[in-house]
């Protein structure tokens, strides 16, 4: 089997211990033990909702702060399309901001001019999502101080930085309300999955009414809404149980292998996104760029052995968002044409990612 780009391996083990420890208790116990425990590893006064995706939980997310069809919502241009594809569910339209070159986060003087002419045509958006890039968080304090100007609140898609920091605030909890993913490929997973963190328990509790098909807490089957399937399932839960003492342990990994490709391949030119004073970086998988437009061809010859991707393609320039408002720069269009992701993983050896770093520093060489 190459080596895959970011794989968690199961582990039935800790999965046996953990439905074991909770096999008196109905399932529920398991989803709620799962939400105390996220709260409790985040260590803030937050309202947690489990969900099946993160992209679920941005869509709920959406949802609770009153996103509705025909609304506005400024969105990254740099991210992966699980942040986006909820404003089309809703019938609402993104408005995408370009990212910044320190921390590939939305850009937060693209972000003020974006709402300045949104706010003299009258037209503010309900909600603006910004993303922790592959786990660095974005320029959260511009972010939020831009949104609160103009009142327009925000979400952190932080899908993919759980373990990383902003001033010493985890991601997640950076705006008013924070969505992670735990899906197969996450430094935590639950093998699908994902979490709403929110500041106010109004806005948690609106969530996990409409995850729930929005039904009334009544003793018959009462709606006054259409909600939404989107609950954890509780094996999901009990296995996030397990992994998230884990956490610690696993991001530094990661972390440690991105180290390794740094001091193997900065020698070489190969630039390495580094964290800015304040900002402590999840790295869930490393990122590398290239001086020049690199050809994606060269490093598909090593794709029998190893899996690589390029950075994310902007939103803006995807044939679904074509005719999409956006406000651009040119750093996401750039970060796509000499960018790569390089695997990272719990489960890869030092020895892999040794031979990850020989590889590329040959096609580069
Ligand atoms: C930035 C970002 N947002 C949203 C998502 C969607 O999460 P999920 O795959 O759990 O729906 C992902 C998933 O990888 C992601 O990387």
């Amino acid at each position: 089997m190459k080596i895959p780009l970011s794989y968690t391996p199961i582990d039935p083990k800790a999965l046996e211990r953990a439905v074991a420890c909770v096999a008196d208790t109905d399932h529920l116990m398991l989803v709620q033990s799962f939400e105390s425990q996220l709260a409790k590893t985040l260590n803030r006064p937050v309202h947690v909702v489990s969900t099946n995706s993160g992209t679920s939980a941005i869509h709920l997310a959406l949802l609770a702060l009153g996103v509705g069809p025909g609304d506005m919502v400024i969105a990254p241009t740099f991210t992966y399309i699980g942040s986006v594809a909820p404003i089309q569910y809703i019938g609402a339209k993104p408005v995408f901001i370009d990212c910044e070159p320190d921390t590939w986060g939305m850009d937060p003087e693209l972000l003020r001019q974006c709402l300045a002419e949104m706010a003299d045509q009258r037209r503010l958006p309900k909600a603006v999502i910004a993303v922790d890039c592959y786990g660095m968080p974005a320029k959260w304090n511009e972010i939020n101080d831009v949104c609160r100007h103009y009142g327009v609140p925000t979400i952190e898609d932080a899908a993919a930085a759980l373990g990383g920091s902003y001033h010493g605030e985890p991601c997640g909890t950076l705006s008013g309300v924070g969505v992670f993913s735990f899906n197969s490929n996450k430094t935590v997973t639950t093998f699908g999955g994902g979490a709403i963190v929110a500041r106010s328990a109004a806005i948690a509790e609106r969530a996990r009414f409409l995850a729930a098909f929005a039904r009334h807490a009544k003793p018959y089957y009462h709606y006054s809404e259409v909600g939404f399937n989107y609950r954890m399932g509780p094996l999901n839960a009990a296995y996030g149980i397990s992994q998230l003492p884990l956490a610690a342990q696993k991001i530094a990994a990661r972390r440690q292998q991105f180290e390794v490709y740094r001091s193997a391949l900065s020698p070489l030119g190969i630039r390495f996104l580094t964290e800015q004073k304040g900002f402590l970086a999840s790295r869930w998988v490393s990122t590398i760029t290239f001086e020049k437009k690199i050809n994606i061809i060269d490093f598909q010859l090593l794709e029998n052995e190893i899996e690589m991707r390029p950075l994310w393609k902007p939103m803006h320039l995807q044939p679904v968002f074509k005719g999409a408002p956006a406000f651009v720069n040119g750093v996401s269009e750039r970060l796509f044409n000499a960018g790569l992701c390089l695997p990272s993983g719990t489960a890869m050896t030092d020895a892999e990612v040794h031979l990850v770093a020989t590889k590329v520093a040959q096609v580069v060489g």
